[in-house]
Formats: structure tokens, sequence, C-alpha cells
């Protein structure tokens, strides 16, 4: 698929994605692929603007339910587990869930796992610091990889997936997702799982469109990593980050819009591209959720809903999930 041999496995399956996206009508590329050291930097950044409320309303329902979620994943016998967490960035809010269970006294190992090295090594050394007494058994690598790795873990397990990092999938992915998240479980394990709940679809548009330009920076910084990595001459002035909100599905699309005619070359691919102008890139779906639809949903994937907090605001819920069986 690529022009070289030499490219690295990571590398080799950025070019085959940005081959396979860029054929597409319309053109589409990951959300995965944003989160290269600089895309996770840009993401701590987004968490922190007052436009992008997830992060905040998320901390809020862990500030108010900590204890009672950490009750709901702890399992009953009092056996040791792993706490498993896809896509744990900064972790700033499962560490009051730690706090939670390094306090109740439950015996667990956490055990993040972030495609980011970068950021893992800073929640690393961030949680040697701050809960020493914890036990953390770290795992870089992406979400396929973990759930193939969830199948063989022995023991119990809570799953989190935090941060309404499920609202990146769309429909079809999400259910698949689910259910391979359900497999490996048994009946005494739990997930818990963020979803960002629907409301004004104007501060849900302002999220993803905040005034300081750090989203746009990091839609953006997916066409810088591509000029790193694969040797294209992708010119910055000549892109755009736009993004739209629907109320009758859900869906933030973002994209990033070439606002003239050009050519685009990829060395890795030994291919040019032509762009029209004002055609986009479609990189990312963010999914809005009723909690009625989060009932269905849980349903569909052959898992009951154990609980369900939200944040005084209901912007945001989490969700404690088991297998039916039990
Ligand atoms: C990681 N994910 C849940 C974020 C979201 O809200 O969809 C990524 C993001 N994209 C733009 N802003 C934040």
């Amino acid at each position: 698929m690529s022009n070289s041999s030499l490219l690295s496995p990571a590398v080799e399956d950025l070019a085959q994605h940005v081959a396979a996206g860029l054929s597409r009508t319309p053109k589409t590329l990951s959300s995965m692929y944003f989160y290269d050291d600089a895309g996770s930097r840009l993401f701590q950044r987004i968490m922190e603007l007052p436009e992008y409320y997830p992060t905040r309303a998320e901390f809020a329902i862990f500030q108010e339910h900590g204890a009672a979620i950490a009750r709901a994943l702890s399992p009953s016998a009092g056996d040791e587990f792993a706490l498993v967490e896809l896509g744990a960035g900064d972790g700033a809010k499962t560490k009051l869930l730690l706090k939670e269970l390094l306090r109740s006294g439950t015996a667990f190992t956490y055990a993040p796992v972030d495609i980011s090295a970068g950021a893992m090594t800073g929640l690393v050394e961030a949680l040697n610091q701050e809960l020493p007494a914890l036990h953390v058994a770290p795992v870089v690598s992406d979400y396929a990889t973990a759930l193939r790795e969830l199948r063989t873990r022995p023991g119990s397990k809570a799953v989190l997936f935090l941060g309404s990092n499920i609202g990146n999938f769309g429909p079809a992915e999400r259910l698949d997702f689910l259910r391979k998240l359900a497999a490996p479980l048994t009946p005494a394990d739990r997930l818990l799982i963020g979803f960002d709940l629907q409301k004004d679809p104007r501060r849900i548009r302002a999220a993803y469109d905040d005034a300081q330009g750090v989203t746009a920076a990091f839609n953006l910084n997916l066409l810088t990593r591509i000029n790193r990595e694969l040797g294209a001459d992708f010119d910055l002035a000549q892109w755009q980050h736009y993004t739209d909100y629907s109320p009758l599905n859900g869906a933030v699309r973002s994209f990033l819009v070439s606002t003239r005619a050009q050519q685009v070359h990829i060395d890795a691919l030994d291919q040019t591209i032509d762009f029209a102008a004002w055609e986009v890139i479609h990189t990312e779906n963010s999914y809005k959720f009723t909690l009625p639809q989060l009932d269905e949903l849980a349903a569909a994937a052959g898992l009951r809903v154990v609980a369900t907090f939200t944040d005084p605001a209901a912007d945001f819920a989490d969700l404690v999930l088991a297998t039916q069986e039990n």
C-alpha cells in the first residue's frame, strides 16, 4: 500500500488509513489519529476550556457519587480485582475513584490503557507521587489490542471508559465495541461508561468550536501529523476547522475544510491528492445521548444498567453496567 517498506507498523497503519480515507467520498480520517503526543497535549487544554463542559460535568459526578461508584464497581465478595481504564489520558477524574477505593481498603490494581506513551508516562509519575500505595500496571495500546488483552486477563475486573470516548464511535461501531467489551465479562465484573447527554444545541456546538481556537488546533494537528509521519505537504494556512451539531441524531461532526482548490503530495503513499475549493475531510463524530437511548443501547449489547449517575445539571451520565445473566 505505501511507498516504503521501512515504515514502522504504526506509521504503516496510518499510511493505510490515510490512503483509504482520502480516496473515499466524502474524504474521511478517523479521530483515533488525533492523539499523537501534541494532540494529547491539545486535548488536555480542551478539557480546561470554559466551553468544554463534559470534563467538568463528569468530574462533578465523581465528586458527588465517588463512594457509590466505587461500591458499585467492587466485587461483592471482596475479591481482588483489576480496574482497567481504556483511554486513561491524565486520569484526573479517575483519581477521585482511586482515592475512594484506597480509602475503603479494597484490594485492586489500576491498569490504565492509553495510545499515547507521553500521556501514560505523565499519568504514572503523577500517580506514584500522589497515591504511593496504589498498584499501577500501565498498558500503552489502542482499544482493539486492549480488548483482546481483556479476554485473557484472569480474575475479576471493572472496565472504565470515561469522558464520552464512546461518543466518538458511530452507531454500528458503538454497538460492536460494547458487545466486545461485554464478551469477556463474568457476572461479577462491571463496566463504567461515560456518556455526554443531549442539551442546548448551542452549548454543544460551542464546546467543539471554542473562542481560543484550541479545538481548531487539535483538528488541524492531524494534518501536521500526516506531514511529519508520512512526508505530506499539507499547507495548514489553506485549511480551516469547521463543526456542526444536529439535534436530530445527536451528532457533532468535525471537518477540515480546504479553503481553495489544491493538491497535496504524500511521499509515503507516492500519491498526490486533489482537493476542490471548500471540499471537506470529515475527521470526527461526537455523539450525544438521551437516557432512554442509553437503556436501549445497553440492552442491545446484552448488558443491564446497574446504576446511573448524573451531575446536577444532567449534562453527563456515567452508567455502571453488567452482563444480563446476573
Ligand atoms: C475524546 N473525546 C471524547 C472528545 C469529544 O468530546 O468527542 C474529543 C474532542 N474533540 C473535540 N473536542 C474534544
